[in-house]
């Protein structure tokens, strides 16, 4: 009787020992596995940046390891992470929409993981649509026809701002979208400006 006690408490020992000792070394071996996971990211290359109609689009080469992206913008040349306007979590191709038109602007791009962030790529760059016949295609072809036989008559500034203004054949939404910039611009290639 006395003897099979003393077995089974050895037994609980052992088994208790055991338990510990697992505990232990699963614990340390979990940390260990998740601690050398992050690791600095390479910068980005092959940033480009395209100019379109109030946009830019911008592409680049994706990093092994990146979660996202950060990109720092200016219309200043020599755009660092600390002068630059920066959009978080980006992906590439990126749009950037709603920006001024005839104006250069400089990007450079940052790749982001739970390590930080990389350096910074290599500076690309931009205009803006300044081209006046870009502006026509996109904004006054579909109603006037091609520029080179326009049904516009008349194809100056303040004409184009007054037909806007008198929402003549409904252009009254070009008012929106047209800055007096772009209109100056789409003027340039018009008959009588
Ligand atoms: C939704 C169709 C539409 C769009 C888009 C449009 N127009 Fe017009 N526009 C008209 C119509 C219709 C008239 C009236 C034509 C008339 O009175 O003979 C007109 C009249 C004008 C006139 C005054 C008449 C003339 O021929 O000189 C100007 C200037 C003009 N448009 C310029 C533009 C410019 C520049 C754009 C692009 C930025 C543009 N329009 C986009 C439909 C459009």
């Amino acid at each position: 009787m006395r003897t099979t006690l003393e077995k089974v408490w050895g037994a609980l020992l052992l088994a208790t020992v055991l338990a510990i000792a697992g505990c232990g070394s699963g614990g340390t071996g979990g940390a260990a596995a998740s601690a050398p996971a992050a690791t600095q990211l390479a910068a980005p290359s092959a940033l480009a940046a395209t100019g379109g109609i109030n946009k830019v689009t911008l592409s680049w080469d994706q990093v092994v390891g990146a979660d996202y992206y950060n990109i720092y913008w200016s219309t200043n040349p020599g755009v660092t992470k600390t002068s630059g306007q920066k959009i978080t979590t980006a992906t590439s191709p990126y749009l950037q929409t709603g920006i001024t038109v005839s104006q250069t602007y400089y990007y450079i791009v940052t790749a982001v993981n739970d390590a930080g962030e990389s350096a910074p790529s290599s500076q690309a760059a931009t205009v803006v649509a300044t081209d006046g016949a870009g502006l026509y295609q996109n904004y006054c072809a579909n109603c006037h026809g091609p520029i080179a036989t326009t049904s516009i008559k008349e194809g100056t500034p303040d004409n184009i701002r007054a037909a806007i203004a008198a929402d003549r054949g409904g252009m009254g939404w070009l008012s929106s979208f047209l800055s007096s910039q772009q209109i100056d611009l789409i003027a340039q290639q018009l008959p009588c400006h």
